[in-house]
């Protein structure tokens, strides 16, 4: 057995040393730095855009090590790792869990490495806690106001939606993952909009579809059974699972005839348009990937050479460090700009 380890780290040792003869093949190093990324799963509807959207700023700009942690935090923190024996300048990084942000930094610091946290927004402690990071998102409060919006104009032009008269819209809510700045300020503020705006509300059901299609159409099949034509409106953290409900609203016979259910989510991603434009979807909120995608590979890149982290961007900095992307509230009326958004 020992003899098979020896025979392996001698193997390992001479394939690291080609690696390093390699290395030294580019003389322009420095013109394109190396950059880590991680991304919290690949199979993240919304994720796998801003995936795209940084690699496509990168061309001929930095050499991306594209890492999927595949939802799980522990192998993230050894990919980091691994990014930082391999060399890289910076890291830029979509946490699996918002909370372990601190773990990242303290591997960073170690190393001495600019870290750009981007779509999970660590805490505001752990943000102050390391002058050498920054972050790159939205201001999650902001897309549950819009959503409340949507459904509050929606629900103003529809009398007919209120089935049982009763004045209250009786909904249904899909949360995103437990915990995630996004899930927990789209959940109360949209509901809380409604309201202040005055309209009155009761909630169904509310649980964690955990951004995910599959999951929430099965949360949908379930509540279909249990509430029926009670349930008067949906609510969703995010278009995926706003998808994953219309497709068990459609196995039900919603949307055809005169069976319809209103459905709201957030994103506005491209499955999602076909499906306002269908007249399925009453709207959504669009979550610009395209400018989060940039701007997070315009900032790393910025401090993997040495400069300013904003050198010749048009981004502006918070007091927590952080470049917030708008959102925009998207109907059939404007639905262009979310399609503009996703078709670069
Ligand atoms: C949100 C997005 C969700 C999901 C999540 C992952 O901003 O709306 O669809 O991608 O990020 O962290
Ligand atoms: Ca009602």
């Amino acid at each position: 057995m020992k003899k098979v380890v020896s025979l392996l780290l001698v193997l390992l040792l001479s394939v690291s040393l080609i690696g390093c003869g390699n290395k030294n093949k580019s003389a322009d190093a420095e013109a394109t730095p190396k950059v880590g990324v991680t991304i919290y799963k690949y199979d993240d509807n919304f994720m796998s855009f801003v995936r795209r959207a940084i690699s496509k700023n990168a061309e001929d700009k930095a050499e991306l090590i594209f890492n999927n942690s595949q939802n799980d935090q522990a192998k993230q923190n050894e990919q980091v790792e691994m990014m930082i024996s391999k060399g890289v300048k910076a890291l830029a990084i979509n946490l699996v869990d918002p909370q372990a942000a601190a773990t990242i930094i303290s591997k960073a610091k170690e190393a001495d490495m600019p870290v750009v946290f981007f779509n999970k927004e660590p805490s505001v402690e752990d943000m102050a806690s390391y002058a050498d990071c920054w972050y790159v998102g939205t201001n999650s409060a902001e897309s549950g106001v819009i959503q409340g919006e949507l459904i509050f104009d929606s629900w103003k032009a529809h009398p007919e939606w209120d089935k049982n008269g009763d004045g209250k819209i009786q909904y249904v809510l899909l949360k995103g993952e437990p915990g995630h700045p996004d899930a927990e300020a789209r959940t109360k503020y949209s509901m809380e909009t409604v309201v202040d705006k005055g309209i009155q509300v009761e909630e169904l059901e509310l649980q964690t579809g955990m951004w995910d299609s599959v999951k929430a159409k099965e949360l949908m099949d379930a509540w279909l059974a249990k509430h029926g034509d009670s349930i008067e409106y949906v609510v969703a953290n995010n278009d995926a699972m706003a998808l994953g409900a219309i497709s068990s609203l459609q196995a039900e016979g919603y949307f055809s005839g005169d069976k319809f259910m209103p459905v709201v989510g957030v994103d506005a991603i491209p499955d999602a348009l076909t499906k306002i434009e269908d007249g399925i979807l009453v709207g959504s909120v669009l979550n610009d990937a395209a400018n989060q995608g940039k701007a997070t590979l315009e900032l790393v890149l910025n401090v993997a050479k040495g400069e300013a982290v904003l050198e010749g961007t048009e981004w502006k900095l918070d007091e927590n460090k952080a470049v917030r992307v708008p959102y925009v509230p998207i109907t059939l009326d404007n639905i262009q700009i979310a399609k503009d958004c996703y078709s670069e």
